[in-house]
This record gives structure tokens, sequence and C-alpha cells, in this order.
């Protein structure tokens, strides 16, 4: 009992000369605060103490004034630390790379590529405004020649119509906050973009699939020849009014062909898929510098868009009845592609004139 009773007054001694060494290696304790006897302020009192200035913002910053002042990341300590899941730079807490992306990302690359994607449209517009559509010289025959076959017209859509899906939802995703924010409220702006990333995600893998399909179907049709070099040196000579002259797809058209649904095409197709899987352990620079290449080739791709769909839409007189009905009028072939209506009439191509009966059947509709 005795020894017990010594026991425990040593163990008092070794927990007091633990409390007290502690409380040495703390900072010297500030004075207390002087409460005139009571024990904490009360609430009109803490309402009325000044309020403290929030720290300044570094320059340059983009964070949101306050106290949530994000630190120096050039400064951030990015030695791996230890971490039992395996797998690459799982041992990574801290990084530099985050920073580096998100200022390309909300700096040069909205700035620019804000103003290439307001540019184009208005430079159309005012085109539109001045010139007007591309008109046909002649008058329509009503004799119809076969421009696309049902394939190739379904791959058309649905590659237009996955590529317009991805163009809106991408562009909610990267000037959302500074274009829809502001008035919708934070609330609405947060579905739109859950919802738009997921619809993003889910129509890029289609988009892809269809870009594949396109290349199969149009790739023979679209290799350079020397007539082709003639249309683009004169631009098809649709400002002259005299057309150049080609085959079933132009110099212009084959243009598009290669730069933007391949070249362009493989750009955000690859970059995209590279963020859609982190899984296959790719390190979040590749994941950053992805994304930097997904958004800046996306936005020239959208912006080369425009000029496709103008032409294919208001932009001249029947270009877009073949690829809506399979069929175009003999006057636009005519004129816009004779060495191709030629090799038509001349049997020497898979499309085929619309026979008499099938026209006027066509015509009743
Ligand atoms: C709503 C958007 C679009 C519209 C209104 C549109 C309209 C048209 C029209 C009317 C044609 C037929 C031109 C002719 O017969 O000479 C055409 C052809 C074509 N379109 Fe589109 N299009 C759109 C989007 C796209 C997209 C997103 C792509 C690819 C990413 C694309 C790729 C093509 C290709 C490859 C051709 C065949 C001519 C060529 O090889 O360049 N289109 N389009």
């Amino acid at each position: 009992m005795k020894s017990f009773t010594w026991k425990c007054l040593g163990a008092l001694v070794v927990i007091a000369g633990f409390a007290a060494g502690n409380a040495g290696a703390q900072a010297p304790a500030a004075p207390a605060p002087k409460t005139e006897g009571k024990l904490s302020l009360s609430p009109a009192d803490e309402a009325a103490k000044p309020a403290a200035a929030a720290p300044a913002l570094p320059a340059g910053s983009t964070a949101a004034p306050g106290w949530n002042v994000p630190p120096k990341w050039d400064t951030v300590q990015e030695s791996p630390q230890y971490a039992s899941i395996p797998g690459v730079e799982r041992n990574v807490l801290q990084q530099q790379t985050g920073e580096w992306w998100r200022t390309v990302r909300n700096g040069p690359v909205t700035f620019y590529g804000g103003i290439v994607l307001l540019v184009v449209p208005i430079f159309l517009l005012a085109f539109f405004a001045i010139k007007g559509p591309f008109k046909l010289h002649g008058e329509p025959t009503g004799r119809l020649v076969e421009r696309y076959n049902s394939a190739e017209r379904m791959t058309h859509w649905t590659t237009a119509i996955s590529f317009v899906l991805l163009g809106l939802t991408g562009l909610i995703i990267l000037f959302g906050k500074h274009v829809l924010l502001p008035w919708m409220g934070p609330a609405a702006f947060s579905w739109i973009t859950i919802i738009g990333k997921n619809i993003h995600n889910f129509v890029g893998p289609l988009f892809i699939f269809s870009l594949i399909a396109m290349f199969v179907l149009y790739v023979k049709d679209n290799f350079f020849n020397a007539q082709d070099f003639v249309w683009l040196a004169k631009f098809g000579g649709l400002m002259s009014g005299n057309h150049v002259p080609s085959g079933r797809f132009n110099g212009g058209e084959k243009v598009w062909f290669w730069l933007g649904v391949v070249i362009l095409g493989s750009v955000v197709a690859i970059s995209g898929v590279i963020m859609l899987f982190p899984n296959w352990e790719t390190v979040r620079g590749v994941m950053a510098e992805a994304n930097l290449f997904h958004a800046v080739v996306a936005m020239i791709f959208v912006a080369s868009s425009f000029g496709h769909m103008y032409i294919g839409t208001i932009g001249e007189e029947g270009a877009s009845q073949g690829m809506l009905t399979g069929y175009s009028d003999e006057t636009w072939a005519r004129e816009h592609h004779p060495l191709w209506l030629e090799e038509v009439k001349a049997g020497k191509r898979p499309e085929k004139m619309m026979p008499a009966s099938a026209q006027a059947a066509a015509g009743d509709d």
C-alpha cells in the first residue's frame, strides 16, 4: 500500500513536470486581456471591436479578396512525402503546376480565345450584311444530282450536332464564370455547369467516333490536286464572281477537312481522352498541358467552324440542300463543282443523277 502511494505521487510529479516543460516550450503567453472582471466580451462589445483589415492579395492574383488568400505558390514545398497508396505522384501533396495552369488558363487563353470567338462571327455577319449570300447565277433546273448518300449525311450531322453540344458546354466551362455567373447567380450557374460538364464528357467519345467515321467516308474525295491550288489562290473566285471549277470538294473544303477534321479534330480528341481518363497514371503536369492544348485548339476549331457553318447555311445559296436532302440542283452543281458533275454524268462516280420519275415524286413532297 505504501509503495502504491509513492508510485502515485511519482506519477503526479512526472505529469506536472511535463506540463511545466510544455508550457515553457510554447511562445510566451500574451498578457491576459483586460476583461474587467468579465470572463469574455459581450456580443455588443464583440460587434464594437474594430474590424481587422483583410490581407492584401498578391499582385496579379485572381482570388476573391478577403481572408482566403492563397499561399505564394512559387515558394511551396514540392518534395515528395510518404503515402501508403502506391501510384505516380500520390506522395506529392503540393506542387506548382496547378498554379501555372490556372494563371495561363484564366489569363491569355481565356482573354485571347474570347476575342477570337467574338471577332470571327462579327466579321462573318458584317460580310453577310455587305455582300449578302453567294447567289446562283442561273435558274435552278429542278433536275437533281445525288450529293451525299445516307451514311455520309448521318455521319456529318452526328459530327455537327455533337460538335455544337461540345462547343456550347465547353464555352460554359471556360467562360461561364465571367459571362453567366454574374447575372444568374451561383445556384443556377452550378447546375448548368455540372450538367454541361457531363454532357461534354459523354458526347466527347461520340464526337471522336463520328470524326473517325467521317474520315473514312470522306477522305477519298479530299486529296489535293493542281486545280485545288488554283481555287485556293483565287479563293474560288467567290469575290470576283468567276467561279474556279472544282471536283466534288473544292480547295476550301479540303482545307477544312485536313486542318479541321483531321488535325484539330485529332488534337482535341487526344487531349480530351487524356483528361477523361486520369486513372492512366497521368501526372498532373500532363493533365494541365492536355487541358491547355484542348482549350486553345478547341477554340481555333470552333472559330474556323463558324466559316464552314456560314457557307453551309446563310452564306451560299443551295449549299445546304445536298447535306439536308442528299440531292443538289444541277445548276448549283454546275456552278460550284462542274468537274464533279461531268464525272457523275459520265458514270465515273458512285453518285447518280436522280431519275426523272423519282424527281417528280420528290417534287410532290
Ligand atoms: C451546324 C454545323 C454545320 C453545318 C450547318 C454544316 C453544313 C455543311 C454543308 C451544307 C455541307 C455540304 C457542302 C457541300 O456540299 O459542298 C457540309 C459538308 C461538310 N461538313 Fe459540315 N456543317 C456543320 C458542321 C460540321 C462539323 C462540326 C464538321 C467537322 C468537324 C463538318 C465537316 C464537314 C465536311 C468534312 C464536309 C464535306 C466537305 C469537306 O470535305 O470539307 N461540318 N457541311
